[in-house]
């Protein structure tokens, strides 16, 4: 690592440091945003389930601390309760066994870690729409609630448990499910200018796109970040595991806007076309998303753009490190400040967030060279 790089084995001891600390109190829980500086514990259930014990295990690799590996297995097993039960999951399968069984499978080659991501993925497989040529994101939670059309930008981060399976089944069918979906979501969900849609609304029956839907964005036509996040990343794994150009130019197209509307400070609103006056409240979250998704397409890209994106990838995460981080606060669990998670909700605004934390510890161990990365 360069010299002028030492910011970034500075802040890998911060996270390992404040980490071993929240694992004191938080053990195999799972943690999503925090609150008066103290992570809530969500259900199992919840799409954020694979953060925690993702961090973990990203930790553990590095440092060989041997409580981390222990509490990112029970986390691994508890989740078991969720896989059983079904009904509760919806397309978020690929956040939260990627995370934990492919984490664990990838690093200690277990048998059993590998069949529970395999149940993980037949169950995000059966979620494919034929017609539409997409996944369908969620279940009806509220009674009378009709969603079967709609697909999101955030699966894009599902897809690579389909690509794993593929590989580690020898059956091609789970590839050809990620790539359909995938296809969907370069055809319907990527503007002209390189912004995105969170929830594209599809006729179920006929798989016609009926509308572009607002979601966690300010409006319809508007462009939250995270979700810009999901896409760039999620197009540069489909690159990754394709090899097809047209992800590598669509994650350049996506990732050329996000950079394009970011404030002085690097660190982006939570959305980049909400009014002024909303934009001064940011996302860290969207930053470590698509700082570690701008670091794979970087190491993807050609020599110009690499510099590019490698550059702009370091640039937010000491940002991130240097201006929203929580180190000198003890009464603060969260490693980064600032996250919006839904602003149209009115949920979890301006706080940390447990994926905001997961996509900062992974962008720094990119920088550090280290590995492997469970989505790819
Ligand atoms: N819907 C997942 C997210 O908040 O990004």
């Amino acid at each position: 690592m360069a010299k002028e790089q030492t910011w970034v084995n500075e802040a890998w001891a911060k996270s390992l440091d404040k980490t071993l600390r929240n694992a004191a109190r938080i053990g195999a829980g799972f943690p999503h945003a925090s609150k008066g500086g103290v992570y809530e514990l969500a259900e199992p259930s919840w799409w954020t389930a694979g953060f925690w014990p993702g961090m973990l295990w990203l930790l553990y690799n590095e440092s060989g601390r041997e409580e981390l590996r222990s509490l990112a297995e029970e986390c691994e097993s508890k989740l078991d309760s969720v896989l059983d039960a079904y009904v509760r999951l919806d397309h978020d399968l690929g956040f939260m066994w990627t995370l934990t069984s492919v984490a664990s499978y990838k690093l200690t080659g277990s048998e059993v870690s590998r069949v529970r991501a395999m149940k993980a993925a037949n169950y995000l497989a059966a979620r494919f729409n034929l017609k539409g040529r997409y996944i369908r994101a969620w279940n009806p939670w509220r009674d009378g609630e009709r969603n079967e059309g709609q697909a999101i930008i955030d699966c894009c981060m599902n897809m690579p448990l389909l690509f794993w399976a593929s590989r580690t089944s020898g059956d091609p069918r789970y590839a050809h499910i990620a790539e359909a979906h995938m296809e969907t979501v370069l055809r319907y969900f990527i503007r002209a200018d390189g912004s995105v849609y969170h929830i594209v609304n599809f006729d179920p029956a006929t798989g016609e796109m009926l509308e572009g839907m607002g979601g966690q964005g300010y409006a319809a036509e508007s462009a939250w970040s995270r979700g810009t996040a999901w896409a760039i990343y999620g197009l540069a794994l489909a690159y990754r595991h394709t090899g097809q150009l047209d992800y590598l130019s669509a994650a350049q197209r996506v990732a050329n806007f996000f950079l394009s509307r970011l404030p002085e400070d690097n660190v982006p609103a939570w959305d980049f076309r909400a009014p002024e006056e909303l934009r001064s409240l940011r996302d860290s979250s969207a930053g470590s998303c698509a700082a570690s998704g701008l670091l794979l397409l970087a190491a993807k890209s050609e020599d110009g753009d690499a510099g590019v994106y490698r550059a702009a990838g370091e640039r937010i995460l000491k940002s991130l490190y240097e201006a929203y981080g929580a180190w000198d606060n003890p009464a603060e669990e969260g490693l980064l400040l600032h996250g919006t998670s839904n602003y149209p909700q009115g949920t979890n605004i301006d706080v940390s967030l447990i994926y905001g934390d997961y996509y900062f510890v992974e962008g720094l161990a990119r920088l550090k060279g280290g590995g492997p990365f469970y989505w790819e």
